[in-house]
């Protein structure tokens, strides 16, 4: 059973939004876009860049700095999707966003 954390206030993440949260000492992008939340690792493989501050299209995000791109889904880049960054389970429960660090993200 995975263990759920209470991370962000359902009014801090507005539609169409990224935030960084962290949690166990790594920092996690949880996005809402178009009505479902998402969360995989902020921390763009590249260079460092905070994946929570890129431009999302069409469930990708675009890195900020040099525009590597990855899918909200599952965290796999999409010029190499056989690479993943890490992807997890985040819920609304009330007006808490709950993210578990240990379950993939069920799609
Ligand atoms: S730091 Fe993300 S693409 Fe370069």
């Amino acid at each position: 059973m995975a263990e759920y954390r209470t991370v962000l206030k359902r009014d801090e993440l507005p539609e169409e939004t990224g935030r960084t949260v962290e949690v166990d000492g790594k920092l996690i992008a949880i996005f809402r876009y178009q009505g479902k939340l998402y969360a995989i690792d902020d921390t763009c493989p590249h260079m460092g860049a905070s994946l929570a501050e890129g431009y999302v299209e069409n469930g990708i995000v675009t890195c900020p700095w040099h525009a590597w791109r990855f899918r909200l889904q599952d965290g796999a880049w999409v010029d190499n999707p056989r690479l993943k960054i890490g992807c997890y389970a985040v819920r609304e429960v009330g007006d808490e966003i709950q993210l578990a660090l240990h379950e993939p993200h069920s799609s």
